[in-house]
């Protein structure tokens, strides 16, 4: 029998879940003119009773049995029940539409093997990037390439709050209670300023351009940006850095070196035009070289955007009786991939030396750094500060491995007739 419309059941009515009715509600024709069929939601799940008393469900598993619904939208969060109502809608033989990047990254392995069993379809878009199109720009845009880098500025909450930093001249404190009262930062902000959400996206987008499953776990670096000092954001913008918090992953010949941390990007990159709440993500392949991914990363509307964008592009498979039959990510379970350890990456970075003023503090300073073959490639003394004997020293490195680096700042931090407190460092992006 010929579907006459696509039924949908939403399971969590939060922010993005009231954003995708909205959406679904206003732009009928555009679904229509592009589905066929108009698409409808049957059922709404949530903790709480909602404005839709029409449309309420209880219990999840009520949606996930019904019969008439063709597509399940998770939109929970967090791992559990999350996972449970993916897992279980796909056996059930529902397809599914998520935006929970937390859950994707850590059970990434026994969502596509059971979409694969069952032949039915997840799509993710709103998981990595909000409105931007990576996912499915990676997967099928950039589907012939060979990846060799994936780099992006992954979350919205903590780019907003760098950029009030910048444009206020503000500590990291006041900066994310503005951004806890534009609705960008959690009251727990946890999960977004340590990194934790970069580091799930970028997990994602590499799992992805390399055919096998990249564990959060692994990632050896996950730093966040809230022991960013405003001193160092405008000494670099002097030395013409931007900070923006990088989720990088590239290939080299003993492994993927991937990293989560603040980084300085040279003020003619194209990194440093992304204020605020816009993500940017910028996929290197071997033959497409560059491409530069950009919009809002964070926000109501761009993220319910990109997962009403997975319901119509599901919706015309599900019409078309296509779902599933070859399977959305292709990986291979067995394949390990390498990671470098992180201190064999190689970098510059800008170091700043809180010092005691005296003689000789500049040279016994870039003596340790040239015992571990660390080399300098520009520097600034200010010495006697306001009139104190508080001073910086201010290093950009040439190239070093961070092992190197990480031995010499032990020896200069731990020389306390030298140093006041530990040196700050951060990797130059090049
Ligand atoms: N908390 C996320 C961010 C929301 O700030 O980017 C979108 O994933």
């Amino acid at each position: 029998m010929k579907k006459k419309y696509i039924n949908v059941g939403l399971i969590g009515y939060g922010t993005v879940g009231k954003g995708v009715v909205k959406i679904l509600g206003e732009n009928k024709k555009i679904v229509l003119r592009k589905v066929g069929k108009p698409i409808c939601i049957k059922s709404i799940c949530d903790l709480k009773p909602i404005d839709k008393p029409e449309l309420y469900v209880k219990n999840f598993r009520d949606i996930i049995k019904d019969p008439e619904i063709d597509l399940i939208v998770e939109l929970i969060g967090g791992y559990e029940p999350a996972r449970t109502v993916i897992i279980e809608s796909l056996k059930a033989g529902k397809n599914v539409v998520s935006a929970n990047k937390a859950v994707l990254a850590k059970y990434w392995d026994q969502i596509f093997t059971t979409a694969q069993i069952y032949q039915k379809s997840i799509y993710y878009e709103a998981s990595v990037g909000g409105v931007i199109p990576v996912v499915q720009g990676l997967s099928e845009g950039l589907a012939s390439e060979e990846v060799f880098e994936i780099k992006g500025i992954l979350n919205g909450t903590t780019n907003f709050i760098l950029s009030e930093m910048k444009k206020h001249c503000v500590p990291y404190e006041e900066a994310l209670k503005s951004a806890q009262k534009a609705g960008y930062a959690e009251a727990n902000p946890s999960f977004d300023v340590d990194g934790i959400d970069t580091a799930n996206k970028l997990a994602i987008l590499a799992s992805l351009a390399w055919g096998s499953w990249i564990k959060v776990k692994n990632i050896p670096l996950v730093k966040g940006i809230a022991d960013l000092d405003i001193e160092d954001i405008l000494i670099t913008q002097d030395f013409g850095y931007d900070v923006k918090l990088i989720g990088s992953a590239q290939k080299t010949k003993d492994g993927i070196d991937m990293s989560v941390q603040p980084c300085l990007i040279n003020y003619d990159h194209a990194f440093t035009t992304v204020e605020n709440e816009y993500n940017a993500i910028m996929i290197t392949g071997k033959d497409s070289g560059d491409v530069l991914f950009y919009g809002k990363g964070a926000g109501q509307q761009p993220a319910a955007s990109a997962v009403v964008s997975d319901i119509i592009n599901l919706s015309k498979s599900i019409i078309t009786n296509t779902v599933g039959i070859i399977p959305d990510v292709v990986y291979d379970s067995k394949k390990k991939i390498k990671i470098l350890p992180i201190g064999k990456s190689k970098s510059p970075y800008y170091l700043r030396f809180a010092v005691i003023d005296k003689a000789g503090v500049l040279s016994k300073i870039s003596g340790i750094l040239a015992e571990f073959k660390v080399s300098i490639a520009r520097s600034l003394a200010q010495l006697n500060i306001n009139g104190t004997d508080y001073g910086r020293i201010i290093i950009i490195t040439h190239e070093t491995h961070l092992e190197d680096l990480e031995k010499a700042l032990k020896q200069i931090n731990a020389t306390k007739s030298i140093v006041k407190h530990k040196t700050v460092k951060i990797k130059i992006e090049v």
